[in-house]
């Protein structure tokens, strides 16, 4: 067996979802668990987050493929699932009738394959506008239109829904996330009849901009024990790291001052060295921009990465840990070492180390 493990902390996992349903003061809470629930194993994340207390519990998930929602339905999971970026053609839309998905439509094109459906399933719609991401969504100015075209659909839908998403919720300091709020609460208080149930804050609008939540918000990153936003640290937001991954040190080596190590040469034995290979690589999902002086936690330590990732192994310098050995545990990130430190240091954001712990990396539940 591989030494590398993802230790996936149930408990934190539920804790976190508490502490968003409390901040979200009331809004219903739908997880994120796309892409394999950010690295977590979204099967297992979405019965975890099925069990457990009412207040750990989710209401609905939101992925971003029909893939991942038909893995769900196959594993069991029979909560309501919103499909983020709805359909992808009118054989989706098929699918997500037979498997009760919700579906957000976000695009002329979905509207035409909602006209052409001839099945009899009454879609539940998340009706997505643009209020200023530019990414997916009707401009505002065409949701009067798209509306009018929704009510003439030959099965009536079985509810209208509005959504939008922030795009710089996460940057305390700017004020595009209240001008997004604005635009939406228009659109949404002169909208005709009944005002619709809404759905607005991702991790970021829930924990930093309370009027950018919404009847449901869409947690992702947060779930997981991540930092929306540099400027605010995990703990300090109330969360926990759910994943920790550790592997173990393999090899031992004595490096005589002035010999390099690795890959290119790129780090230099100031002194005589003692390094640690340690069983984790850039095939496992450890970022392989990571410069040398990278923290490693060995048994509970921090010590300095020494040159290059490769592929299966890291080295890291151990000179100043005697007590280490062939054995020992190096966490790569987790409880004492922030994933959100480990992804700022390869220039990247806590998002994608996660998303990129690759399939040969065992999840294992704690
Ligand atoms: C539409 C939508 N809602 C919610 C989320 C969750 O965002 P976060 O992980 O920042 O909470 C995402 C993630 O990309 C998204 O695309």
């Amino acid at each position: 067996m591989s030494p590398i493990r993802a230790l996936i902390d149930r408990e934190a996992l539920r804790a976190n979802l508490r502490t968003l349903r409390r901040a979200a003061q009331g809004a219903r809470v739908m997880a994120v668990i796309k892409a394999n629930a950010y690295g977590h194993g979204i099967t297992d994340v979405a019965a975890t987050l099925a069990s457990g207390d009412a207040e750990s519990r989710a209401d609905a998930y939101a992925v971003a493929r029909l893939d991942e929602a038909l893995e769900l339905r196959a594993a069991g999971i029979h909560s309501p699932i919103v499909l983020l970026e709805g359909v992808f053609d009118a054989g989706q839309l098929a699918e997500a009738a037979r498997h009760a998905l919700e579906i957000v439509v976000h695009d002329e094109s979905q509207l035409a394959w909602l006209e052409a459906y001839s099945g009899a399933h009454a879609f539940k719609i998340w009706l997505k506008v643009d209020t200023g991401m530019n990414r997916l969504g009707f401009r505002p100015e065409q949701l009067s239109a798209v509306h009018q075209r929704l009510t003439r659909l030959r099965v009536p839908l079985a509810e209208l829904r509005l959504m939008t998403h922030l795009a710089r919720a996460d940057e305390l300091e700017v004020d595009m996330t209240a001008a997004q709020v604005a635009r939406f609460e228009t659109l949404r208080s002169h909208w005709p009849g009944t005002p619709p149930v809404t759905s607005i804050g991702n991790s970021a609008g829930i924990l930093f901009w309370p009027a950018a939540r919404g009847q449901w918000v869409r947690p992702g990153i947060s779930l997981y024990g991540v930092s929306p936003s540099a400027a605010r640290d995990a703990t300090s937001l109330g969360l926990a790291p759910v994943m920790s991954l550790d592997s173990r040190v393999v090899a031992l080596r004595r490096v005589p001052a002035g010999e390099t190590v690795g890959y290119g040469g790129s780090w230099q034995a100031r002194r005589e060295s003692r390094i640690a290979i340690v069983a984790a690589g850039y095939g496992d999902g450890v970022p392989r921009h990571l410069p040398s002086g990278t923290p490693v936690l060995i048994d509970g330590v921090r010590a300095p990465l020494a040159g290059r990732v490769s592929m299966d192994m890291i080295a890291v310098d151990v000179t100043d840990l005697p007590t280490t050995t062939c054995g020992s545990v190096a966490r790569l990130w987790g409880p004492g070492l922030p994933v959100e430190e480990i992804a700022a240091a390869a220039g990247t954001i806590a998002y994608e180390v996660l998303c990129g712990v690759s399939r040969r990396v065992v999840r294992e539940w704690v």
